[in-house]
């Protein structure tokens, strides 16, 4: 079954994309073709694009600020939640970044991500990861690990009746 991932990158200091980049490397086979998009200037219709493609999304996200989603992801942000499109034809993973010295916003930018799209009907494929920055673990190397298997929820996923 062929299969398109789009994975959407909000990052400030390019370490989100590292992740994307490797993701996109292992993913990418022929049988699963994988488009990288950074945030920057994308609003709320990267989405509508996909409708009749069936194209899943990757949202691949730092923290930052205050629990904010990184500034090249602001925009996107934003206009999903001031038009709030029905995105229920819409289905996502969540691959975050942040670090568990800031206790009360940790991984907050892929929090809010998952929160407004499901709350926008969009369906999540496996379980948000959360990324620790000061866990010692590499991101791109978990972030490897961590996409074969969703991407094995992801098949299992589109292979289910509708
Ligand atoms: C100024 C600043 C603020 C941050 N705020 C948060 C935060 O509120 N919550 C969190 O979990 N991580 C926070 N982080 C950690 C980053 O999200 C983490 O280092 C991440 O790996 C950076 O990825 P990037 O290079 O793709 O932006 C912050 C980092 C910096 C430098």
């Amino acid at each position: 079954m062929q299969v398109k991932i789009n994975i959407l990158v909000g990052t400030m200091t390019g370490t989100a994309q590292l992740c994307a980049q490797e993701m996109e490397l292992s993913l990418d086979d022929g049988e699963t073709e994988v488009a990288t998009l950074m945030m920057d200037g994308l609003d709320g219709s990267v989405f509508e694009k996909e409708r009749s493609r069936g194209g899943v999304f990757l949202i691949c996200t730092s923290t930052y600020g205050q629990g904010d989603v990184p500034d090249n992801a602001r925009a996107l942000y934003e206009d999903l939640q001031a038009k709030r499109p029905d995105l229920s034809h819409v289905r996502y993973g969540v691959f975050g970044l942040g670090d568990r010295t800031y206790a009360e916003t940790f991984n907050f930018g892929g929090k809010r991500f998952d929160e407004l799209l499901a709350g926008l009907g969009a369906q999540r494929i496996g379980e948000r990861h959360m990324h620790d920055a000061s866990s010692g673990v590499l991101p791109e190397e978990k972030a490897l690990e961590w996409c074969q298997d969703w991407l094995e929820k992801v098949r299992a996923r589109l292979s289910q009746p509708a």
